[in-house]
């Protein structure tokens, strides 16, 4: 379950924090009317947050869930700043021990929220300590050993739990029947993420016209954190090569240099869908063959490259391994061979 995976920290379009988005933070909404899109997760959240207000208590635990880079933490944020308590942070697999979660715990103030990423990569042990102190803010501690061993509880100040997940189907069943609240997050549409880009510029002081915040949103997968780094690679092309601001000239310029093209895929989501087709005849390949032949982690292709090449119907998972779909063909400018001519295969046409 724990596993470790490793994410080019280089390639631009990962929905992964890296060691340069720590400038994102400054970026982060503090409000939710500051937060653009996610609209329903929004006016749902704020009700939740007002009655939990009215009646002065923390409001219930919520689980975050959907792919990385859509704003969970920000959110977390969010609802410690607007119910006035702090926010204390960690993740999944940081949390090793019982005893580190233990700490934690007895650590919190009264109405804190405790964010937990990646909750899914609990270990079991970890979790039978977080069920008691979800449902009865308590903790219960084992002392002594064999028949002699006595169980004490701990109470614990009311706290509201955030987890964040980017595999909800990876939950335990009794972890997710003890939020009381599930909120899922989708990709963000082009608007708003010109909207996320234009809000993003303003505070870092760089000109950016509509039609370059459009040109860059285009190419951002859906996720505000791709967004905010290409803006800032945008930046640059545009002090370096062009007058300081962001049109869509300079826009379409700093992608092509960056490897992507206009709809966000870069280098290595085009070699997989080129490897698929010129070394498998369009597939099915199945995933580990596919990873070998890339020389990638079956994990990167799995979690990086293929949901968004999902997302855009470039590429199918069917029982017999990865096949890519006539829009992919097309997108390559390459020949569409006469078995996907006509044929309703594209993920992107009707049923009918
Ligand atoms: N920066 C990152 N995500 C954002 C969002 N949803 N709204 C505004 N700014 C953001």
């Amino acid at each position: 379950m724990n596993q470790e995976y490793t994410v080019d920290p280089t390639r631009l379009v990962s929905p992964d924090v890296t060691p340069a988005d720590a400038e994102e933070v400054s970026l982060r909404p503090k409000t939710l009317q500051d937060y653009i899109g996610q609209e329903k997760v929004k006016a749902n959240l704020s009700v939740y947050l007002r009655a939990a207000q009215r009646r002065g208590e923390p409001m219930d635990h919520v689980l975050l869930y959907g792919p990385p880079g859509l704003g969970k933490t920000t959110l977390a944020g969010i609802v410690a700043q607007e119910m006035g308590v702090q926010i204390r942070i960690t993740s999944g697999p940081a949390i090793e021990k019982p005893g580190d979660l233990a700490a934690l715990l007895t650590n919190l103030q009264e109405g804190d929220v405790l964010f937990i990423d990646e909750i899914h990569r609990l270990s079991r042990q970890v979790e039978e300590v977080l069920y008691p102190a979800l449902e009865d803010y308590a903790l219960d501690i084992m002392i002594g050993k064999g028949p002699s061993a006595q169980s004490i509880r701990i109470n614990l100040p009311r706290f509201t739990l955030i987890g964040a997940t980017t595999r909800a189907g990876q939950l335990t069943g009794p972890l997710r029947d003890r939020f009381g609240i599930l909120l899922k997050l989708e990709p963000y549409s082009p608007d708003e993420l010109a909207r996320i880009i234009t809000r993003s510029a303003a505070i870092l002081d760089v000109p950016v016209t509509p039609e370059g915040a459009l040109e860059l949103a285009r190419c951002s997968r859906g996720t505000p954190r791709v967004a905010n780094r290409l803006l800032k690679r945008a930046r640059d092309f545009a002090t370096v090569r062009g007058d300081g601001t962001i049109d869509a000239e300079s826009a379409i310029d700093a992608r092509k240099q960056m490897g992507i093209d206009a709809l966000g895929l870069d280098e290595l989501d085009r070699s997989v869908l080129r490897a698929i087709i010129e070394m498998y005849s369009g597939g099915p390949v199945g995933l580990d063959t596919l990873a070998a032949a890339l020389g990638e982690e079956s994990v990167t292709l799995e979690d990086v490259c293929e949901p968004y090449l999902m997302q855009m119907g470039f590429l199918t998972r069917t029982p017999r391994g990865r096949c890519v779909t006539r829009l992919a063909y097309e997108h390559l400018h390459m020949a569409v061979p006469k078995t996907l001519r006509d044929d309703a295969d594209d993920g992107q046409q009707s049923l009918f």
